[in-house]
């Protein structure tokens, strides 16, 4: 459930306006399915609580890339402080957290699970791979991802993927 879908300009010229969901409505949505829910787009702490209180199984900090209102911060800006609501309240303890925005390397992968993350996406360098390349493009994107990876771990002295958290020291 991308809840930034309330701002779409693109629905709306498609004769599909859009309208603000309470937190009723998107329970409803949650119940209607058995797949896990994620509900994405979430930038302050009082709407990851409130999407907690959908029962969502994933929660996605994102600003979508920047695309959808302008001048709003930036997802690393905003992420640690609304991880530590989520984790902090009763219902946070197991929810999947993910962040996207940005995300070009695998430095910035790193850098977005030491600021809290569970699972890090990435947008824009998956199509533009994709488009022209296909799956081998995308393939060799993943490849330089996973490299930098690697590499960072290395040089921040973390071992596995849990390793990584606020102590190392990437900006
Ligand atoms: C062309 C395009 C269309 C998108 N449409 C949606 C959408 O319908 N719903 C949604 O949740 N996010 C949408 N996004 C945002 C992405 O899911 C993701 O949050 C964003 O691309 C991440 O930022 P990045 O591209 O800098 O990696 C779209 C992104 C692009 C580039």
């Amino acid at each position: 459930m991308d809840i930034d879908g309330a701002g779409s300009v693109n629905f709306t010229l498609a004769g599909k306006p859009v309208v603000r969901k309470t937190i009723d409505d998107i329970k409803e949505l949650k119940r209607s399915t058995s797949l896990p829910f994620m509900v994405k787009g979430i930038m302050c702490e009082d709407d990851a609580l409130a999407a907690l209180e959908t029962g969502a199984d994933i929660i996605g900090i994102s600003n979508h890339g920047g695309r959808v209102l302008d001048s709003t911060p930036g997802v690393a800006d905003v992420l640690p402080n609304i991880v530590k609501t989520i984790r902090n309240s009763k219902k946070g303890k197991k929810v999947v957290i993910t962040a996207d925005g940005g995300v070009r390397t695998g430095f910035d992968v790193v850098k977005m699970l030491a600021l809290g993350a569970d699972h890090v996406l990435t947008g824009r360098p998956i199509v533009r791979e994709a488009v022209p390349h296909g799956a081998e493009g995308v393939r060799s994107l993943i490849d330089y991802m996973r490299s930098d990876i690697e590499k960072a771990m290395i040089m921040t002295s973390c071992n596995t993927l849990e390793d990584i958290n606020s102590d190392i020291q990437l900006m």
